[in-house]
């Protein structure tokens, strides 16, 4: 097998892995490079994503959700369950199965188109005359070369000072994704979305749960009508949340991990648990690359510095998901592999970054795209609202999961869709509807006027569309 290249793809995470699939589509030559080893040692293709992230993590809240609907919710139904159980272990073990069966597709879809795949860490070694050298190390090392380097080399878990991750008592999101037994008491730092998802599934399976939060106002990026019904929500379902904390010194001992911690109140506090979970965001990962090689330009927080179309200060180096600026987030770092690979052919490729849908998979589930209302309120631009809740809705009332609603924000004037908002059920596939939308430019009537299946959840997003002008027809 020749060495050179037309595209040499470092990272195989959702940005790398679909930008060297689209790249190939495309008719170039390509190398695909990731690092990523499962527990016997072989690939593991599909990045923090595939093995240690959105995968999993989604296998966990399904199979805890179930856990907690036949403790809860089965006897609504009039199912009676004796003598219910959890097996963690097994639980773990259907995690790793569909961890292992996105890896296996991933390999199978370089096979399908072309792209060959090297197991190991990619760096840069030298810019050549035609482009680049990359070395592979690993089982097999190697030197390949390129006209063109896709660097999509992702992020990793921030440390907190004094509190390294040993994911034995505290734990990153790998070690939260691995736990053996169910802890009795479980500290979460951060309230973000790890802290929130992760914090679900083991409250849903009996930890109790408390998530310490520096900042003083919960789910800040979230629409504020929104963050407040999640936190009510997810204050009635028991996880302990405390807000504008200052964390300190954090022991661990045979016993658990003790975190002394200020409250918001300004007394000191100490908080003992069997495990804590860190999660306070994440930080681009560069390490191994050797971008000093050839001059590869980073910011003060370590990520790679891109334009719009993520093109570095390097000729024929492009960098797309985590490791660069913008949302950390699986289908961004996915749009950017494709537009890169696009514009490598001279198309023109292209991201909306003001539609990039974001989804917190709690229960009730949270999601959104476009500008908040207080976004909109700061920035003085004239809007109108309209939301309906889902206890309203004869479908969610079937379901037996009314909580929640749907909030549209359109401009005052032109009813432009600028921002849709939903925590309720089935959130994450709502959604879509409101970034399809926007995508084209849809008014709040334009949704209002289509008609939605009936009895569907839906509904509720018409009829919030509807609320935008003050007709709803079932509230
Ligand atoms: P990554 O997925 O991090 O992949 C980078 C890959 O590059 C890795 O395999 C790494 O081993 C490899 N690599 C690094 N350096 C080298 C090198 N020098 N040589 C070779 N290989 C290298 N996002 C969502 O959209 N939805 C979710 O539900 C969601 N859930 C998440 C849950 C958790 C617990 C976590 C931690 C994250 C979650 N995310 C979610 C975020 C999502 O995982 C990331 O945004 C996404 O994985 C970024 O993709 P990427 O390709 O940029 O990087
Ligand atoms: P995050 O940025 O979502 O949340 C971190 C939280 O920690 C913030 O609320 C922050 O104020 C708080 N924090 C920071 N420093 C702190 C400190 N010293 N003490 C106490 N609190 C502190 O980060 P998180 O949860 O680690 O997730 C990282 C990223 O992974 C997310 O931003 C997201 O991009 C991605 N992700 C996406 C998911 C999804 O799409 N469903 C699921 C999980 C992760």
């Amino acid at each position: 097998m020749s060495n050179q290249f037309d595209v040499i793809v470092i990272g195989g995470g959702p940005g790398g892995y679909i930008a060297a699939i689209r790249a190939a589509q495309l008719g170039f030559n390509v190398a695909a490079i990731d690092e990523w080893r499962n527990a016997k040692g072989g690939p593991a293709p599909g990045g923090t994503c595939t093995n240690v992230g959105c995968i999993p993590s989604k296998a966990l809240l399904q199979s805890s959700e179930h856990f907690d609907h036949a403790s809860h919710h089965f006897s609504e139904h009039g199912i009676t369950v004796d003598g219910l159980k959890m097996d963690v272990a097994k639980m773990i073990a259907r995690k790793d199965t569909v961890v292992k069966q996105n890896n296996d597709g991933i390999l199978y879809l370089f096979k399908k188109n072309k792209v060959s795949f090297f197991h190991g860490r990619g760096s840069f070694v030298k810019a050549t005359d035609g482009g680049y050298e990359i070395a592979v190390s690993g089982d097999k090392p190697d030197t390949l070369t390129a006209k063109h380097i896709i660097v999509a080399t992702g992020s990793s878990a921030r440390q907190l000072p004094g509190a390294a991750f040993d994911e034995k008592q505290i734990l990153s999101n790998e070690g939260a994704l691995d736990l053996t037994d169910v802890p009795q008491k479980l500290g979460v730092i951060g309230s973000g979305v790890i802290g929130l998802e992760m914090g679900s599934v083991w409250r849903r399976l009996g930890s109790d749960v408390t998530v310490l939060e520096a900042l003083p106002t919960f789910l800040a990026a979230v629409d504020e009508q929104v963050a407040k019904e999640a936190k009510k929500v997810f204050t009635k379902q028991g996880l302990k949340l405390q807000l504008g904390v200052k964390i300190g010194e954090i022991k661990t001992s045979k016993k658990g991990v003790s975190v002394a911690y200020t409250d918001a109140a300004g007394a000191a506090q100490t908080g003992e648990y069997d495990k804590l979970i860190i999660s306070i965001g994440r930080a681009p990962h560069t390490t191994g690359l050797n971008t000093e090689a050839v001059g590869l330009q980073l910011d003060e927080r370590g990520a790679i510095v891109v334009d719009g179309d993520c093109k570095t200060n390097l000729p024929n180096v492009w960098a797309v998901g985590d490791v660069v600026r913008g949302p950390m987030l699986a289908h961004k770092a996915e749009e950017e592999g494709v537009a890169v690979a696009e514009r490598i052919a001279g198309q023109h490729g292209h991201v909306d970054f003001n539609i990039i849908p974001w989804v917190i998979y709690t229960s009730p589930e949270i999601a959104w795209v476009g500008k908040t209302e207080q976004a909109l309120k700061a920035e003085g631009r004239p809007y109108k609202a309209g939301s309906f809740p889902f206890l309203a809705n004869g479908r969610a009332r079937a379901l037996g999961d009314t909580t929640g609603f749907v909030k549209f924000l359109a401009d005052a004037v032109t009813d432009e869709i600028l921002g849709v908002h939903i925590i309720g059920p089935s959130a994450s596939e709502l959604i879509s509807e409101a970034v399809v939308a926007m995508a084209f430019k849809a008014s709040a009537e334009d949704i209002a006027r289509i008609c939605h299946a009936h009895p569907s959840l839906s509904e509720a997003t018409k009829e919030a569309a509807l609320a935008v002008d003050n007709r709803t027809l079932n509230f």
